[in-house]
């Protein structure tokens, strides 16, 4: 089948078995080897990209549904140069430990702050639970978190919810 999409901003075609995998599509055809494969089954997060502006497992999606759409892979998160602030934080705050898990941890932290720019610790948890870390805990990854957080403001968006 052949598959037109956008790719990290960038306007793509492939031919592509439609039942293969999204996953696939990205690290065999395109090589973007970033997006990892650990669990196959939606469990652990590694695989997350966005998908039309929305994070998706893409070890469980279709290249199919990629389609006429937009796709965002970590290799589209990061500047030129450098880091993204999301990345840069998970340096400095040691958040990247063995490291396997952080590109889907990156991918679903930039998906949380660019809808709440001030999640409290509870929201931060929250949207992370489907990102697994199986090396050395989620601590330094919340610090890292919370660390891009505007003093003062956590919660806020919360709080004018309730
Ligand atoms: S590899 Fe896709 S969720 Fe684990
Ligand atoms: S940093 Fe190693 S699994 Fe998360």
């Amino acid at each position: 089948m052949a598959i037109s999409f956008t790719l990290n901003e960038r306007e793509v075609a492939a031919e592509f078995p439609p039942n293969r995998l999204l996953i696939d599509l990205l690290r065999d055809h395109f090589k973007l080897k970033g997006t990892k494969r650990s669990c196959d089954m939606e469990v652990c997060g590694a695989c997350t990209v966005l998908l039309n502006g929305q994070p998706v497992s893409s070890c469980t999606t279709l290249a199919a549904d990629a389609d006429q759409g937009s796709i965002v892979t970590i290799e589209g998160l990061s500047p030129e140069a450098g880091l993204s602030r999301i990345q840069q934080a998970f340096v400095d705050h040691g958040a990247a430990q063995c490291g396997f898990c952080t590109p889907g941890f990156i991918v679903a932290v930039t998906d949380l702050l660019s809808r709440n720019p001030s999640p409290s610790d509870d929201e931060i948890r929250h949207h992370l639970r489907g990102n697994l870390c199986r090396c050395t805990g989620y601590v330094k990854i919340l610090e890292a978190v919370k660390s891009l957080v505007p003093p003062g403001r956590e919660g806020v968006k919360a709080q004018v919810k309730a």
